[in-house]
């Protein structure tokens, strides 16, 4: 592999959920225009490469994850022409583009299922999907026992009879992934994008693709994937799909500089499957995120990540939010253990301590960018941006609200549009009314006031990304350190050192430059609970 193909070893990535992000045409919906017009902010930043949610044509009944058109964009954020102009402006600018692949599943929208459901039972239109006959006295009941990852039952019924899965919403039916038209519409897809510069793809649920072809039921086993390494699961991280894996990989192969990453929420003891040399690039590990605030946790994630990346010649990838989670600006500041789906439902909420969070924030950005491999940036961490977990649910758009009959809120609160000046009516992300409503106190985090206080998360962010450029870019060196409990020590190359302090007291420094922390070090070199620093 030549130097100029492993961009993404070390990359810092971006992630752009488009209709959050910036407005262009005043509608209340972020899109490319407003997007192209950012792009100078995301050079000031630092970061590497965008990575962007899923623009394609949608009825967005899961925010754009339930494709009409995979050769589209979706005319809410612009046409194929500012798409094309986008990516343009961004390689100009020295930033790489990603785009979200769903191969999943399609939308009900989609013309194959509109065929599917017209062509009637049996039909072959209906072999590009998963439909079958249900069970019980004129097969009433469905055909297995799989819940939707969004509530209810995997499984819904047309007027005909039929049933058809969908792991997601109803609107999201799953393809057949053992069909050809399957396999050569989606090596067509990656080549459409491909050809257009596209530098990457995340591709979104690729631990589900292939289901056990008997349809067998659960029967016990758990629906959640990450929680246990059994294989032979009916519908996550079957060892069929390694196979679709290695044909993409081929396509990509015949590009300069492409990379793909597996959006693979498995057991981290499989990981590594998926980033064998032949297959996808990296893998996300969203080990980081789920770990509690605690030093010993986040060293044995840090550890196995390293050591299992490097054993199949990849690099660990970093994320601390996304748009399916709530902001670790909140959840950090939350006890651990505290189920976060469904906090969200009641409040008011003692249980948070905002201030903490708000710090911890800070010191796990500098954790992250410290580390060898890869990270993966959320829109609005840079901005230390909390939940929104008080949005009235009359505005809710995310089908969790409905699926789980009300038992969580969902994923709007990490998709509320990001405050760019401090005023309203949008802070600066629309002229006109914002699709999801801001609290008042994004106008404290705007990037407008940020930019003028040099105490800032977004500052220090920039700085950091400034830093780990200089000092950090193509090391992949790690040595996680033993020392006191609750204080996370590592070491790369060169000297450079990140300690965070995950306790309850401070802790005096060892010798060494402070090259950047989270909050200011005194002369007796103390560093407080809740803060992390880089020496040198
Ligand atoms: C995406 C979600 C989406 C789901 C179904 C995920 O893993 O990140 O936002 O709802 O896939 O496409």
């Amino acid at each position: 592999m030549s130097a100029a193909s492993s961009w993404w070893r070390s990359a810092v990535v971006y992630q752009v959920y488009l209709r959050s992000f910036a407005d262009g045409n005043g509608d209340g919906v972020g899109d490319l225009t407003g997007l192209r017009a950012r792009i100078p902010y995301l050079v000031d930043l630092g970061v590497d490469a965008i990575w962007l949610n899923p623009w394609y044509r949608s009825p967005m009944r899961d925010g754009g994850y339930d494709v009409a058109d995979y050769r589209q964009i979706d005319p809410r954020f612009g046409t194929l022409a500012d798409a094309e102009s986008f990516v343009a402006d961004a390689h100009a600018a020295g930033l790489r583009v990603v785009v979200d692949l769903v191969p999943n599943h399609t939308s009900s929208d989609h013309d194959w299922f509109a065929e599917a459901v017209a062509a009637g039972p049996g039909a072959p239109a209906r072999e590009r999907y998963h439909f079958r006959a249900g069970r019980g006295v004129d097969g009433a009941e469905p055909p297995t026992d799989w819940p939707s990852v969004f509530g209810g039952p995997a499984w819904s019924r047309l007027a005909d009879g039929e049933w058809y899965l969908h792991l997601f919403d109803p609107s999201q039916p799953d393809l057949n992934w053992s069909h050809p038209d399957v396999i050569v519409e989606f090596e067509e897809i990656l080549r459409f994008w491909l050809d257009r510069g596209i530098d990457g793809f995340r591709v979104d649920v690729a631990h589900g693709l292939v289901k056990d072809p008997h349809y067998t039921d659960l029967a016990g086993r758990s629906p959640h994937v990450d929680v246990s390494a059994e294989t032979g699961h009916p519908y996550w991280d079957r060892d069929e799909l390694h196979d679709i894996a290695r044909r993409w990989r081929a396509v990509l192969d015949d590009y300069d500089d492409r990379m793909m990453v597996a959006e693979a929420s498995v057991h981290a003891t499989r990981r590594p499957l998926y980033v064998r040399p032949d297959e996808f690039h990296q893998a996300f590990d969203f080990d980081l995120l789920a770990a509690d605030w605690n030093a010993k946790q986040f060293a044995e994630v840090i550890r196995h990540a390293v050591a299992a990346t490097a054993a199949v010649g990849s690099t660990p990838t970093w994320v601390l939010s996304n748009h399916d989670v709530m902001r670790h600006a909140t959840r950090y500041g939350l006890p651990n253990g505290v189920d976060t789906r469904s906090w969200a439902v009641e409040g008011p909420h003692e249980l948070l301590d905002a201030a903490r969070g708000a710090r911890r924030a800070r010191a796990a950005a500098l954790i992250e960018l410290a580390l060898p491999g890869s990270a993966y940036l959320y829109q609005g961490d840079e901005l230390g941006l909390p939940e929104v977990w008080d949005l009235p649910v009359e505005v809710l758009d995310d089908p969790v609200w409905v699926r789980s009959g009300g038992k969580e809120k969902g994923r709007d609160g990490c998709r509320v549009p990001i405050p760019w000046t401090p005023d309203r009516p949008s802070f600066g992300f629309s002229t006109g009314t914002a699709w999801l409503p801001q609290p008042d106190a994004f106008g404290e985090h705007s990037v407008a006031r940020q930019l003028a206080d040099a105490t800032s998360t977004l500052a220090l962010y920039r700085r950091a990304l400034a830093t780990r450029r200089l000092l950090l870019d193509d090391d992949e060196q790690l040595e996680v350190m033993d020392g006191p409990a609750d204080v996370l020590r590592f070491r790369r190359s060169r000297g450079f050192t990140c300690i965070a302090n995950m306790g309850d007291d401070p802790v005096v420094l060892p010798p060494g430059d402070v090259v950047l922390g989270s909050v200011e070090i005194g002369d007796d070199r103390r560093l407080p609970p809740d803060e992390a620093v880089w020496l040198r």
